[in-house]
């Protein structure tokens, strides 16, 4: 025996065998949920400058990626609407039409490819002119009485066929709100997974540009979404969206905030799920053409990472390429 005293650690990592033996975290098609962003018209699709390889799809085009993502063995989609300009408001009414972009293509993919499930982003930034995710009075964000107008939201979602629905506004008390007008409108199995540790980030800047939001907005989300500095205070929120009824929960950002998963995953007993988010996907994407690393290295990696802190599953704009390389 040398001066290692037998501990050679390197036996474990001699070859791809023993190293596939050991592996302590696995990835998989059915860990991943796939974000669309949806405009409106037909047959067509439009890029998105700071989410290179990420496209808005109208509708029809929506149904054929769905069914893609299906093959794939990718469980869920999470949709986004770009709200046509004449559609917002102030008062953002439209959240709550039944005949809006999104209920349109949750009824359309819910028909075509039944076998996936759809989660809806339920936040008032997509439909209010001002790019906020409450109604504002007197620059102020509104918070009961923007959560009366996401009840109704929810339900026009659930009614055109989301199977979850995922709040991503960080109002007081909208899980709860939520869970009892789907009830009382008959809605139970409607599940919801709640963005309950959602930060102030600068990462969501593209997501901004793909759901037309981001030229509306002054000044920032502070007074709602968590301040980054904060560990406590996202287990706070996470424990009352669960008390209020959350079926999931959701981390966001994500690999900045893999502590805050980690958290989460030891103290609820519940799925975590995580967000890999636009300026996530902007890094990676950017980073590889100009190339200063291998997309797909860093695609899997970054996906590892995810589950290894404890995601059930990890919503990101590379689900569907991931898929594809994983079953390949
Ligand atoms: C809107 C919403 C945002 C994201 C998901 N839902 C942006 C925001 O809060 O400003 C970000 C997603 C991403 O960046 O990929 N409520």
């Amino acid at each position: 025996m040398g001066f290692l005293e037998g501990r050679r650690p390197r036996r474990l990592r001699q070859s791809a065998w023993v190293r596939a033996l050991v592996r302590e975290t696995t990835v998989s098609p059915a860990d991943l949920i796939w974000p669309l962003f949806i405009e409106d018209g037909t047959n067509a699709r439009s890029a998105i400058a700071t989410l290179p390889g990420v496209e808005r799809l109208t509708i029809d085009l929506a149904v054929e990626a769905a069914r893609a993502a299906a093959a794939e063995g990718i469980p869920a989609l999470a949709l986004f609407p770009n709200t046509p300009d004449d559609k917002r408001s102030e008062t953002a009414e439209e959240a709550y039409n039944p005949d809006n972009l999104m209920c349109r293509a949750l009824a359309a993919i819910k028909s075509a490819v039944p076998e996936i499930g759809l989660i809806a982003d339920t936040a008032l930034d997509e439909y209010s002119s001002d790019g906020q995710d409450g109604l504002v009075r007197d620059g102020v964000v509104l918070n009961d009485e923007t959560v009366e107008v996401m009840v109704r939201s929810a339900l026009v979602q659930a009614r055109a066929g989301a199977d979850v629905i995922a709040p991503s506004d960080m109002m007081d008390g909208r899980v709860g709100a939520i869970r009892r007008g789907l009830d009382a409108d008959g809605l139970a199995t409607t599940m919801i997974m709640s963005y309950a540790a959602k930060y102030a980030s600068c990462f969501y800047g593209p997501f901004r540009e793909a759901v037309g939001s981001g030229r509306r907005l002054r000044g920032d989300k502070r007074t709602y979404q968590l301040d980054f500095a904060n560990r406590a205070e996202a287990l706070r929120e996470v424990e009352a969206d669960i008390e209020e009824g959350a079926d999931m929960v959701m981390v966001k950002p994500g690999l900045a905030y893999l502590d805050i998963v980690r958290d989460v995953a030891e103290a609820f007993e519940l799925p975590v799920f995580a967000y890999q988010v636009s300026g996530e996907y902007a890094m990676i994407a950017f980073a590889a053409e100009g190339g200063a690393l291998d997309r797909q290295a860093a695609i899997m990696e970054t996906l590892m990472a995810f589950r290894r802190a404890g995601c059930a599953g990890i919503l990101t704009y590379f689900a569907l390429e991931a898929a594809q390389a994983l079953n390949a």
